[in-house]
């Protein structure tokens, strides 16, 4: 298997920002493309920012935190991707952009580069339609944020070869994650089952009138989750796991997937969760 010396991500977010980190970190030489030189600086300056906090935590020398933002390479241009072995996709959630900008991967790239879309809940088949080598499209599913949670899922869409697909998993490996291997169905495997469950919680919250307290409490210490069902919400953003649940809702027509109305509600009143400040709790 050829060795990826040089990645590409497509999207500084908060998942592509993330993932390029990882690859800086684990000491790639790295591009990074955004729509605006200025969102570029902003995410470079993020990543910056995230590992000078490594060293003063003593995680990380200064010198290898400066030669690490110094492998992050910044453009507007997809041409800059010419010569890269593996490249992710973090842009928005959304079918069309998706495939046109795989269409357009798929043309400026290697024949031999790996092609990879952050999607969480668009088929990754889908996506891999757009592209004339849709073989060398997979699905690498990173949790947020991405420098801190181990898992990567590796997706294999339904015309995926073996090559490209082994090639991600030695890549999440490579950069320090636990990669697990799946097929492209809706959720893939955590979302699959996490967002059912979290909303089964959110529904019973009301219908055996708990507190959002007690329903945690009742979680961490009766199942042994490290975190309460209300704090993860909103740790993860209401509006994310809304959006979430009626992606997977739209895809499976299973009524649990459906966001409860309750987090609807909270939704469009602005209580996203940590973010805005308040959700199921407050955040001074
Ligand atoms: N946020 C999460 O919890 C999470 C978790 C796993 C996967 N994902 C997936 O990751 C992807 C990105 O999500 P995010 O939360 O980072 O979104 P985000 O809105 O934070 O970032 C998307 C970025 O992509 C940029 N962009 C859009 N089109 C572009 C293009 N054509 N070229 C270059 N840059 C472009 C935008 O300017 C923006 O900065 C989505 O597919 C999402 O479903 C998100």
């Amino acid at each position: 298997m050829a060795e990826i010396r040089k990645v590409g991500v497509v999207g500084l977010g908060a998942m592509g920002a993330g993932i390029a980190q990882l690859c800086v970190e684990a000491g790639l030489e790295t591009v990074g493309r955004e729509v605006t030189a200025e969102l570029g600086q902003t995410a470079r300056d993020r990543i910056g920012h995230f590992l000078t906090r490594k060293v003063e935590k003593g995680q990380f020398e200064q010198e290898a935190r400066d030669d690490a933002v110094g492998r992050l390479t910044l453009t507007t241009e997809l041409d800059a991707f010419a010569d890269c072995d593996l490249v992710f996709e973090a842009i928005v959630e959304e079918l069309e952009p998706k495939q046109e900008l795989f269409g357009e991967l798929d043309r400026i790239c290697r024949p031999d580069a790996v092609l990879a879309t952050n999607t969480s809940a668009l088929s990754v088949t889908e996506i891999a339609a757009a592209a004339s080598t849709p073989g060398r499209v997979v699905g690498m599913h990173f949790f947020n944020p991405a420098p801190l949670m181990p898992l990567v899922e590796i997706v294999r869409a339904e015309l995926t070869e073996d090559e490209p697909f082994e090639r991600a998993f030695a890549f999440g490996e490579r950069i320090g994650k636990t990669p697990i291997r799946c097929h492209d169905t809706p959720g893939f495997v955590v979302n699959r089952v996490l967002i059912p469950l979290l909303n089964d919680c959110i529904r019973v919250l009301d219908e055996a009138r708990v507190t959002p307290e007690d329903m945690d409490a009742g979680m961490k210490n009766g199942a042994g989750w490290p975190m309460g069902p209300c704090t993860l919400v909103d740790l993860v953003g209401i509006d994310v796991h809304v959006h979430a649940s009626e992606a997977l809702y739209e895809k499976t027509r299973e009524p649990r997937m459906a966001p409860p109305p309750r987090l609807v509600a909270m939704r469009n009143a602005g209580l996203l969760g940590r973010k805005s400040g308040r959700g199921f709790y407050r955040y001074d």
